[in-house]
């Protein structure tokens, strides 16, 4: 069995991420990125949320691959028509990739996450189910460009982009995005998943839930820019707050200050009144005609979508 290769791309760069936290906490309206919520215990809280009663996003796209699986990767596989590389982005703990190789059967598996500490020890057990599937584990930030060097993927690839982090980016970036996975995928195609519109009640719930385990996920951001940064944050003073804006179809996750309080980091400050916030997510939500409206605009030309039962989740396969 070949051992997992790994590599970092400079876009991990501490010291790029470190000044970029720095600058979304002090702009007029503070703003994270929500890639700051995946350290080792944020990735684990992740995989706790997806097992909440509230965060059916995951079982509804369980279902769909369950249901659709076989017919999605023969179709997928018949459109790029040779061999292709599985490019997991944001791959975690890379299980919806592990359910879906026997039947897309590609080349190769490449996992990419910030997170690589996290994805490394779930990619080398994948390795040692599937001795004879060479991957590669690549730690990487994509947020602002998604690209790979030639070197690595030489492509044709399928672009995997399950459970709907698609919706982290408004729907101009969100384009963006999706024109540099075309690219990638090199005549290749994209399987994503997206969360679509549904009822208001039913999406605050799934990012507020009864047990607290959002909140712990949104909180444990702060304990990750203290490390980051150097940062003096203390989590009891901050509360968890999401909400659906209707108008712009995304729910946004803050962190609200209980009281007025100075954060303080090596050469710098952030003062907040009271109740001021700092935005940590937002989750777009979208409708099919949107949504292939958006693929198109990104170059993507053939859209096929499937749904679970009650329409709230959708997995697209586009080329
Ligand atoms: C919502 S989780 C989804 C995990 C898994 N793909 C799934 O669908 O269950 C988002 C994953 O993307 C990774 N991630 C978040 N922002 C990222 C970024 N800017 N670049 C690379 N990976 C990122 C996180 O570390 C995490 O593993």
């Amino acid at each position: 069995m070949p051992p997992v290769q790994f590599h970092a791309l400079d876009t991990l760069s501490v010291v790029e991420l470190a000044a970029q936290a720095r600058a979304g906490l002090l702009r007029e309206a503070a703003t994270v990125s929500p890639k700051f919520f995946y350290d080792a215990l944020g990735s684990r809280l992740f995989e706790a949320i997806t097992e909440l009663d509230e965060y059916g996003l995951m079982r509804a796209e369980a279902t769909i691959f369950s249901s659709f699986g076989a017919v999605m990767a023969g179709e997928a596989r018949a459109r790029i028509g040779r061999p292709f590389d599985l490019v997991d982005l944001g791959a975690g703990d890379c299980a919806k990739a592990a359910r879906l190789l026997a039947l897309l059967q590609p080349a190769r598996y490449l996992a990419l996450d910030i997170s690589i500490e996290h994805m490394r020890p779930a990619l080398q057990r994948m390795q040692h189910e599937h001795p004879g599937l060479p991957m590669v584990g690549i730690g990487t930030d994509f947020s602002d460009r998604l690209q790979l060097p030639r070197t690595l993927c030489p492509g044709p690839a399928l672009v995997f982009y399950p459970g709907s982090s698609i919706g982290n980016f408004d729907p101009q970036a969100a384009q963006r995005l999706l024109a540099q996975a075309r690219e990638l995928a090199a005549g290749g195609a994209l399987l994503i998943g997206v969360d679509l519109v549904k009822d208001k009640a039913q999406l605050q719930a799934a990012y507020d839930d009864a047990l607290g385990v959002t909140a712990a996920f949104n909180l444990n951001l702060l304990r990750h820019l203290n490390r980051l940064i150097g940062s003096d944050f203390d989590p009891r003073q901050w509360r968890h707050h999401a909400r659906y804006d209707e108008g712009a179809g995304r729910i946004e996750m803050h962190l609200l200050a209980r009281a007025a309080l100075v954060v303080r980091w090596p050469g710098g400050e952030r003062r907040f009144a009271a109740g001021e916030g700092i935005h940590t997510e937002n989750s777009y939500k979208w409708t099919l005609p949107d949504f292939a409206e958006l693929l198109r605009g990104a170059g993507w030309r053939r859209a096929q979508s499937w749904c679970d039962a009650a329409e709230g989740f959708a997995v697209v396969l586009a080329s």
